[in-house]
């Protein structure tokens, strides 16, 4: 039997940082043996609320990549390739958007919550309006089984299983339902302000390629309990973002859970946690960190890892739209 496919990606915004890894790199990493994985860069869903910008996507496009490099994804097994040139994937957007009411578009969390934060000024514009369907595209097209991706993306699969039975229904049985895959336990990421997403617009990430110094000094500047004042004080480890992260990515669960009750007894300081969070984070980003330097000496290496996924993409993209076209009855000619 053939492998089950994964399709996943990310918007090339910028590097990836923590909350990227914690969410669904890990997962990407650990899965790519057992699944046939595709890994996308979303540059033209980054477009959708970024139109007056498409230069940055380039430089972009090749940072995200280096992280994926960086944290293990191989590109001799996982295929890494860019939306844009994937002209199926617009083609298989555009059938689909007749396919989607415009409240159910509405409804969608997600888009409801990003539309809130983005300050779009006089109005939407149509493409972020409806890049879910964007989405639901990229996932189908390369018939995906499994989707690893961070709790604010649960919304997407459902409304992408939605437009497939719809598609499966009107015209013709040929795309699995998907499953998204969430990892368990942890919610999102917060950033190390303690607010409850870490991302590049709130200016609060840990990013793969912060080098050590920096790190630290994020790590230091971390938000704790605000009335923690005196090491002898009895501290707060809920919404205390040390502690949290320390759940997320200490080794040593035992040394975590000592450090609470001494924290919530009074007279562990604030600084010490800080310097074994550091010593935690240091020891997970130090290899990604000397991976990526590596990679990022070859840009033409990269280029031809892009090329040959985008390709390998683009093959496995017109067979579907084949059958697409078929099940449309599209095919005249
Ligand atoms: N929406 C994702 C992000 O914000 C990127 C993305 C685009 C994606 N298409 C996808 C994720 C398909 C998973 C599956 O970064």
């Amino acid at each position: 039997m053939s492998k089950k496919i994964i399709l996943t990606g990310d918007r090339p915004t910028g590097p990836l940082h923590l909350g990227h890894y914690v969410g669904s790199l890990q997962n990407r990493v650990k899965l790519q043996n057992e699944y046939n994985q595709f890994v996308l860069i979303a540059d033209l869903q980054a477009l959708t609320d970024n139109a007056e910008h498409p230069e940055i996507l380039e430089k972009n496009i090749y940072e995200v990549t280096l992280d994926y490099l960086a944290v293990g994804i191989d590109p001799k097994i996982s295929t890494i390739f860019i939306q844009s040139q994937i002209p199926e994937l617009t083609e298989l957007t555009f059938y689909f958007l007749n396919l989607v009411t415009v409240p159910r578009l509405q409804r969608n969390p997600t888009v409801k919550n990003e539309i809130k934060q983005k300050n779009f000024g006089t109005g939407v514009p149509v493409g972020f309006f409806v890049y879910p369907i964007s989405q639901a595209a990229d996932i189908t097209l390369f018939k995906a089984n499994l989707v690893p991706v961070g709790a604010d993306q649960q919304p997407m699969i459902e409304q992408t299983n939605d437009i497939i039975r719809k598609f499966n229904k009107t015209y013709k049985e040929i795309f699995p339902i998907v499953e998204s895959l969430i990892p368990k336990d942890v919610g999102r990421l917060p950033g190390i302000d303690g607010k409850a997403k870490m991302s590049k617009s709130l200016g609060n990430a840990i990013y793969l390629s912060d080098d050590a110094d920096t790190v630290q000094k994020k790590v230091m500047s971390m938000f704790t309990d605000p009335n923690h004042l005196r090491v002898e004080d009895p501290g707060k480890i809920e919404g205390n973002t040390v502690f949290t992260y320390l759940d997320y990515f200490a080794p040593n669960k035992n040394e975590v859970n000592e450090m609470k009750e001494h924290y919530q007894r009074g007279g562990l300081g604030d600084v010490k946690v800080k310097k074994y969070l550091n010593e935690v984070l240091q020891e997970i980003l130090t290899p990604i960190r000397e991976r990526r330097k590596e990679f990022a000496k070859d840009k033409n290496e990269i280029k031809k890892i892009l090329i040959q996924g985008t390709q390998k993409a683009r093959d496995f993209a017109q067979k579907t739209i084949k059958e697409v076209r078929e099940s449309m009855k599209l095919n005249y000619f």
